[in-house]
């Protein structure tokens, strides 16, 4: 019988209750891993793409955690071992943006401080936690924006925020050498989710399909994908890189 590529790997996905991150979890799980899907408030949500996994044969569970927060980041790691004996893959992806282009000028310390607790600092607590726990041959994920090679204007705190993502994962790719662990960024162009929906008129969605060359909108399951090889043994070779995922345009 032919193994799944991930057969007896486990993995955490921060944010797998929606878009991008659900997408992932289902994708890891079809190639065989078990998966834990975290979610901060779509409880009910979380505990459908669980049992999706788990109505296809595979091994899921749903995890609640605000990743802002040290413990439940803690909690997150330990609870994840203790479903599946151990960790070997984490996929950091939740993520906030501003419900519209907002100028620097116009921009508030609470949008300010909003993005950078999840996407900055949540990011920093799972990566901090993952390097002192993750299995050696592990693979680690962080989850950027194509924005920040475009500098759209507007975009400032969101870009921002996934700079010090990037820088992250290619220090934090040196830091764990030695132990067979990769550290990679995926930077998606847009993607039809909720994050990417929410306050867009059909026209400008359109216009930002046709940015790409490919002529479209990404979907969740093309970031999955990408994810899927550089946690895969195929991805092996890649190593402290920002993989932009965007149909081309930029
Ligand atoms: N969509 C795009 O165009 C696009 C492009 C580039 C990069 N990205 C990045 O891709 C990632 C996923 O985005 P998406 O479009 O899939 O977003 P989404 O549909 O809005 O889903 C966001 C996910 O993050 C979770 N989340 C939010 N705050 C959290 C917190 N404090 N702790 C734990 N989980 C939290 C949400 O959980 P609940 O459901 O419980 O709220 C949800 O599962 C983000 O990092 C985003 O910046 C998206």
């Amino acid at each position: 019988m032919k193994t799944k590529p991930l057969e007896n790997k486990t993995a955490l996905v921060t944010g797998a209750s929606r878009g991008i991150g659900r997408a992932i979890a289902l994708r890891l799980a079809a190639d065989g891993a078990s998966v834990a899907v975290n979610y901060v408030g779509s409880e009910d949500a979380a505990a459908e793409v669980a049992g999706e996994i788990g109505k296809n044969g595979g091994d899921a569970i749903a995890l609640q955690g605000d990743v802002r927060r040290t413990e439940d980041v803690r909690r997150l790691f330990e609870e994840t071992e203790k479903a599946f004996g151990k960790l070997d893959i984490l996929v950091n992806n939740a993520g906030v943006a501003l419900e519209k282009t907002t100028p620097i000028a116009e921009t508030t310390d609470e949008q300010y401080d909003r993005l950078f607790a999840v996407n900055a600092r949540g990011t920093f607590m799972s990566l901090r936690e993952a390097a002192r726990r993750i299995a050696d041959g592990g693979r680690i994920i962080n989850i950027s924006t194509t924005i920040i090679r475009m500098a759209l204007p507007g975009y400032a705190v969101y870009a921002g925020t996934k700079a010090a993502v990037e820088m992250f994962t290619r220090i934090l790719a040196k830091e764990l050498e030695g132990r067979g662990i990769t550290v990679n960024a995926v930077a998606p162009g847009p993607v039809e989710t909720d994050l990417f929906n929410t306050g867009k008129t059909e026209e400008v969605k359109q216009r930002m399909a046709d940015m790409a060359p490919l002529k479209r909108l990404g979907q969740p399951e093309d970031i999955a994908r990408v994810v899927a090889f550089l946690v895969g043994r195929e991805g092996e070779w890649v190593n402290g890189q920002i993989l932009y995922a965007n149909g081309g345009m930029a």
